[in-house]
């Protein structure tokens, strides 16, 4: 996989159709290919500070870095991006560089996330400044330099394949590929170990899951799995390390 470091760089490769996206409670996407919302109903971007954030030990782990690479299994609307990005202008250190590379099958287009993430005005400036760099026919490998200190890039098509051919050196991986009853191949002992061997020692994982077979896949992988209070009267989510 190429690295691209331009706006809207695509590569040629060709990407599944979109299914159709069904909107509930006005501005609430729900999958009706998965059978699932693509965030809590309460607050997805509160449930991304507790679960994927903090599971991951951030902002904290920023400190003293200057680079730091996170991965996502599903994009989406992008919700964990902009609230990531959010804290990372608030706490990342001077001069670091945040890179954000996000694996999705089903790239929305811009008009579906700006929909989806209007409901948040706490990240305004992100949703503005991802919407209006977000290319028309998102496909490929999508590369975009959002701020001197921030680069997404969202390697459209199955994670397995985009995670396999990603370099290694993940700092922290946001595992959020809806529930794994409804969609196994995004938790799946290939992907899983995949995940791992992608990952910088010490480097983490969280996820608001807490499937015993999730749990059993990631500990099979090698990671070092806890479980913690999930957010929002969810009894567990999971997180863990690679060891250093
Ligand atoms: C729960 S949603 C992700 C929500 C997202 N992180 C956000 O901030 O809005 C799950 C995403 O995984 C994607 N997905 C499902 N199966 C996939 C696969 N095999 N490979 C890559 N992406 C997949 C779906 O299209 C969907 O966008």
């Amino acid at each position: 996989m190429t690295d691209p470091v331009s706006n809207r760089t695509q590569t040629p490769d060709t990407n599944a159709a979109s299914p159709k996206l069904e909107w509930r409670d006005g501005d609430m996407p729900y999958s009706t290919a998965f059978g699932d919302h693509f965030y809590c109903q309460t607050d997805g971007r509160l449930e991304c500070g507790h679960v994927f954030l903090a599971g991951n030990g951030l902002p904290a782990r920023w400190a003293g870095q200057e680079r730091f690479l996170i991965g996502e299994l599903g994009f989406g609307t992008g919700l964990n991006f902009c609230e990531t990005w959010r804290q990372w202008r608030q706490h990342g250190e001077a001069g670091a560089q945040l890179h954000f590379m996000s694996f999705e099958l089903y790239p929305m287009q811009a008009e579906e996330i700006d929909r989806a993430l209007s409901r948040w005005p706490e990240i305004d400036a992100e949703r503005r400044a991802l919407v209006a760099a977000w290319p028309q026919d998102p496909r490929g490998v999508v590369s975009l330099a959002l701020d001197a200190r921030t680069r997404l890039t969202v390697v459209c098509g199955p994670a397995i394949d985009g995670v396999s051919q990603a370099a290694a050196g993940f700092d922290a991986w946001y595992l959020d590929g809806f529930a794994p009853s409804r969609n196994a191949d995004m938790w799946s002992p290939d992907l899983m170990q995949r995940l791992y061997d992608k990952t910088a020692p010490g480097g983490s994982f969280a996820t608001y899951a807490a499937a015993g077979f999730v749990r059993r896949n990631l500990q099979a992988a090698g990671f070092t799995v806890e479980r913690r209070k999930g957010f929002a009267g969810k009894r567990e989510m999971l997180c863990g390390i690679r060891q250093a």
